[in-house]
């Protein structure tokens, strides 16, 4: 390695990132620069050449990159469950991509390795579980999907030797607002889609408990297998708990693994007012935790955990000689690879730790109420606005709502209203954000579910939000609508 050019080449991006945080912290950027997919190509040189690149062609490269990506520190970014990143995971970031090391054996990452011991052990001493296993994944979609397949090796264990045609069907409930990531993961199981049973929800979108049994029953009585519930805390659209506490005395009444895709649960314990809503997650088998979603930390650090040590052990084991030696200098249970799919994987587990190490939960704690109070205060310019009607009520960050032009508006407009006008409604809220994209103004999302026409979905949970850049969410919108409303007209 060319020091000199290392050295060079590090203080010049160290320069280029911090004139992008400051340009970013002070309002010189946009949260976009969005380009239509062809102009960006016109715009952006991604060609590759033979010969090597001088340092500041190198530089001009990478602020281009940083100029046409989403800013996503920026506080107008309302369109994720995660918001840009603290500087000291940014920090970290870059001292683990130094030691670019993995995490399969203990001797290739021995503190990285007990630094996830002791947070697993952490967690496990909140749940108050006397037996745990923690694994570190790339994301809450890879965590649901390990814990239905431990629950199934779990039900099921010739599932390494023989093939399960003719055999009698394993049968999976989940609610109809559930992360379509139980879904997809059946593809992956080998599974079918009448391996799930969707349940329905009730009006605050929460898993009907009683639903769930009579599946449940008639799972039973057609002679097939109840194996895997998955009870969501809180949900991706509109933020629904589904009863923990109901949900895990079923699923003990009828022996069934329940996993809980809490993704954002961390947040929520540390929530006064809200951290009951988590009670029962201590009687889970298995659950999904993701401090990348709000918790400010770089994009992936994801913990699954099981309180079955041995399922966990055995689930994915090949013991294959390539890393498998029982002879080695320590315990080979430090060797956490024989529970992974994967062979290599990234050292996520620093930031979580230096999180706690650098803010203290008193800090994220703060953090998190400010976050709220941000969603109340965006929820309450809704209700006075005119033209906007809130989905739901939140009692949560997702606020959901759409923009009602005045022909449909009314007072007292109902969910039934809406759906007299629903491919309007449906054409409108994606028109209308279509246009906020293009101003570069604001970042948000746009969903539907059940029978509902797309509506906005926006969750405020940037540090360094301030109500006028709430107020400028309903006005935004509303100056937007007319524009809107004369390209659907002219149509
Ligand atoms: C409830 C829930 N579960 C799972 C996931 C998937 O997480 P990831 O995007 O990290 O795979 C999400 C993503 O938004 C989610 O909201």
């Amino acid at each position: 390695m060319d020091l000199s050019y290392s050295k060079d080449l590090l203080n010049k991006t160290n320069q280029l990132i911090q004139s992008y945080l400051e340009d970013v912290h002070t309002w010189q950027r946009k949260v976009t620069h969005y380009y239509q997919p062809q102009e960006l190509k016109d715009l952006f040189d991604f060609t590759l050449w033979a010969d090597q690149t001088s340092p500041e062609a190198l530089l001009k490269d990478m602020e281009r990159i940083a100029y046409f990506s989403v800013a996503n520190q920026h506080p107008r970014f309302f369109s994720a469950l995660w918001w840009g990143a603290d500087i000291h995971w940014i920090v970290w970031e870059r001292l683990t991509s130094v030691m670019s090391t993995t995490m399969y054996t203990y001797e290739i990452a021995p503190l990285f390795t007990l630094m996830e011991e002791y947070i697993f052990t952490k967690i496990a001493w909140l749940l108050d579980w006397n037996t745990h296993v923690g694994m570190m994944l790339p994301g809450g979609s890879h965590s649901n999907m390990y814990g239905l397949q431990l629950a199934r090796y779990a039900k099921n264990k010739e599932i390494h030797s023989s093939w399960l045609y003719n055999k009698k069907r394993l049968i999976i409930y989940t609610s109809d607002q559930s992360h379509y990531s139980i879904s997809k993961s059946i593809i992956l199981m080998w599974l079918w889609s009448d391996n799930i049973i969707t349940i329905p929800t009730n009006d605050v979108w929460e898993m009907y408990s009683k639903n769930l049994e009579e599946a449940i029953i008639s799972t039973i009585q057609d002679w097939d297998i109840p194996f895997f519930i998955n009870a969501t805390s809180w949900t991706t659209v509109l933020w629904a708990y589904d009863p923990l506490k109901e949900i895990a005395d079923i699923a003990q009444r009828y022996q069934i693994w329940l996993h809980v895709d809490a993704v954002w649960w961390w947040w929520v314990l540390l929530h006064k007012k809200l951290k009951h809503k988590m009670k029962g997650i201590e009687r889970a088998d298995s659950f999904a935790r993701n401090p990348h979603k709000m918790m400010w930390t770089p994009l992936q650090c994801s913990i699954f955990m099981t309180t079955h040590e041995k399922i966990a052990h055995e689930a994915n084991s090949l013991q294959s000689p390539y890393l498998f030696n029982e002879d080695k200098l320590y315990d080979s249970m430090y060797d956490t690879w024989d529970r992974y799919i994967q062979c290599g994987r990234k050292v996520d587990i620093v930031k979580l730790w230096l999180q706690r190490k650098a803010l203290g939960d008193k800090k994220i704690a703060r953090h998190i109420e400010t976050a709220f109070d941000h969603a109340a205060y965006l929820t309450k310019r809704i209700d006075a606005s005119e033209n906007l009607l809130l989905v739901q009520d939140p009692d949560c960050l997702n606020v959901c709502f759409w923009y009602i032009p005045s022909s449909i508006h009314k007072k007292h407009l109902t969910h039934q209203d809406i759906l007299k006008h629903k491919t309007y409604m449906h054409k409108l809220t994606a028109h209308i954000h279509g246009e906020i994209l293009k101003t570069w103004e604001m970042m948000t999302m746009y969903t539907h579910t059940k029978s509902l026409p797309n509506f906005f979905r926006m969750v405020p949970i940037s540090n360094n939000i301030t109500k006028k850049d709430l107020d400028f969410v309903v006005e935004h919108i509303e100056k937007l609508w007319h524009k809107v409303h004369n390209q659907l007209n002219n149509k």
